[in-house]
């Protein structure tokens, strides 16, 4: 599902962030990324979404070369993975409902089917009651559901995080943490870079760390702690949330 091949990521100026890096995932495995503050964390997962591509080596996501796509067709690979960060990166003047269907808006898909798509998506990370809020009436917690309700919008194979805990105190996190192992339980391969050895090792699960942008370790642990899961139905009815209007805000 994501192949790197003798990946090498320079900048220029001559630091070198990721460093002949090798590794496969399959699908539907889950895998923490690991390593301190500048050992190309977020370099590797820029490169599987194509936001940046690397010097040398190669990168197959879903066994196509994301180097070669062309930029017309980044969008395409775009919708096959979602992506969420540590700071949320929700627009503040819109509803929670028009934060999630950004993307569904983009490529052109009509009202109704939004409004399924977003409650669907909403449901599932227990917010469909918020789709008419702003933002920042939410929880940090709350904020990250939205965003992660906005990565899975259209059913990505794959789901990336990038230190989506960062932001939140440890009972918050657990939480999110817990969600994305419910998103992968129910098939999505999910890549997520965090700091956090304590959630790692409790969680267990395959391990890549970085050193310095060299893939020092790749290994399984088996969790000292891990929580019990839910797997929520794939698709359940529709439920009056998403019947109930949502209202449309202002653009800026
Ligand atoms: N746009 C850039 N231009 C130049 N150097 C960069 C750029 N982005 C990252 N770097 C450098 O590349 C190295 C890897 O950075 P990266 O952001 O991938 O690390 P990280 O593991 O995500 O760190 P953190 O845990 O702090 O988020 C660092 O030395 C960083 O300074
Ligand atoms: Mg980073």
């Amino acid at each position: 599902m994501i192949h790197f091949f003798q990946v090498t990521k320079r900048y220029p100026g001559g630091q070198t962030a990721l460093d002949r890096v090798s590794f496969e995932i399959a699908r539907g495995q889950f895998v923490f990324l690991t390593g301190a503050s500048g050992a190309g964390k977020t370099s590797l997962l820029r490169l599987i979404f194509r936001e940046d591509v690397p010097d040398e080596g190669q990168i197959l996501v879903n066994g196509r070369n994301v180097s070669s796509i062309p930029p017309s067709k980044i969008p395409y690979l775009r919708r096959t993975i979602g992506v969420v960060f540590q700071d949320f990166r929700l627009i503040p003047r819109k509803t929670v409902f028009e934060n999630v269907t950004y993307l569904p808006r983009i490529l052109g898909s009509d009202s109704k089917s939004q409004k399924k798509l977003a409650y669907a998506a909403l449901r599932r990370v227990g917010l469909a009651h918020r789709g008419n809020a702003f933002p920042l009436e939410l929880s940090g917690g709350e904020q990250q559901r939205v965003a992660i309700a906005r990565a899975l919008i259209n059913e990505p194979e794959i789901l990336i995080a990038d230190e989506p805990t960062g932001n939140l105190d440890p009972d918050l996190s657990w939480e999110i943490l817990r969600l994305f192992l419910e998103v992968n339980l129910r098939g999505t391969t999910v890549l997520l870079a965090t700091h956090d050895r304590d959630m790692i090792q409790r969680v267990g699960r395959r391990v890549l760390t970085l050193d310095a942008g060299r893939l020092v370790n790749d290994q399984e642990f088996p969790g000292t702690d891990p929580p019990s899961l839910e797997v929520p139905p794939a698709t359940g009815p529709d439920t009056a949330e998403a019947d109930a209007e949502p209202v449309e805000s202002e653009t800026p």
